[in-house]
């Protein structure tokens, strides 16, 4: 074998264990018939630097950055694409010819792709646009909506503050109204997203009324385990159409391998059923 066609890369976090990523990246190293592989890189906190500076060494052609990780290793990589610097964190690294590390955050395009995958007709622009959750995620979600072209967000956190804080990045599109709002906050939307780890497998179902929604209203959740949350179940059968987060799993790691391996990978009936059976 020759080593210099050895494709190696992997997933970088802690914990890291459940990771459904090495089945997608290896399914496609075989599909594509590429010689390499796709591993778990459990790294603890205090370890993150080192880890990084050896990924050249190692062969890797470069690697996913999950939590802890990802704002921590925008500091730690050499450059940084503007759209990973707008989101503020990146979810993947290219180990360049000159072992440069490179950062990019490809979850908003993942985001934005699950969508169009579940639901071609989707728009943005569509109507109001109700985001709850503050977190990582929802920094990446809220930039793709607005790159997109949406025309009205409003963003509910449990910590409104948070929510202020993310907001002030996108005057005049994204508006913050308190936890306690969040029922009344559905009114006359075109689609809910939920961004928190409420109804997550191990979390308690997310709290919301979705008596207020409008029935032609989009209801997304970018949670994948369950792949049906407690909200899209809710939704599901009160007559919304439902995405799960599954989608911009998968979705965000075909740029990713592209920049690894040089070829933009696909999504296959095959592939989505294996996912979905791994989850
Ligand atoms: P991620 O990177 O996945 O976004 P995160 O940054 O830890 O993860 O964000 C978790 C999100 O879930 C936050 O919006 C958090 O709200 P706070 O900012 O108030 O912490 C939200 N969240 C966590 N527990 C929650 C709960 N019990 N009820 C409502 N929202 C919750």
């Amino acid at each position: 074998m020759d080593e210099k066609k050895f494709g190696l890369a992997g997933v970088l976090g802690w914990p890291v264990a459940h990771s459904r990523s090495p089945l997608l990246h290896n399914y496609w190293i075989r599909q594509y018939g590429l010689q390499g592989s796709y591993v778990l890189l459990p790294v603890a906190p205090g370890n993150l630097q080192a880890a990084l500076s050896g990924l050249p060494a190692l062969g890797f052609a470069g690697c996913n950055v999950t939590q802890p990780h990802k704002v921590e290793a925008m500091a730690l990589v050499h450059e940084v694409d503007a759209n990973a610097r707008a989101i503020g964190a990146i979810n993947t690294i290219v180990v360049g010819p000159d072992g440069a590390l490179r950062g990019m955050n490809n979850d908003g395009f993942g985001y934005i792709q699950g969508l169009i995958d579940a639901s071609p007709d989707w728009r943005a622009d569509a109507g109001p646009i109700a985001v709850l959750g503050a977190g990582g995620a929802a920094r990446a979600v809220l930039m793709a909506l607005a790159q997109r072209g949406a025309k009205e967000i409003r963003l509910v956190n449990r910590t409104q503050d948070k929510a202020v804080a993310l907001a002030a990045a996108f005057a005049g599109l994204v508006r913050t109204l308190p936890w306690e709002s969040r029922h009344e906050a559905l009114a006359d939307v075109a689609m809910l997203v939920n961004t928190t780890n409420q109804g997550m497998h191990g979390n308690p179902p997310l709290d919301i009324d979705l008596r207020l929604l409008p029935l032609h209203a989009l209801v997304s959740d970018i949670i994948y385990v369950p792949l049906e949350t407690p909200l899209l179940t809710q939704a599901r059968a009160r007559g919304n159409r439902t995405v799960n987060g599954l989608g911009m799993l998968m979705n965000q790691a075909r740029p990713a391998f592209q920049a690894w391996f040089g070829v933009l990978p696909e999504i296959s009936p095959e592939l989505r059923h294996l996912m979905e059976q791994s989850i």
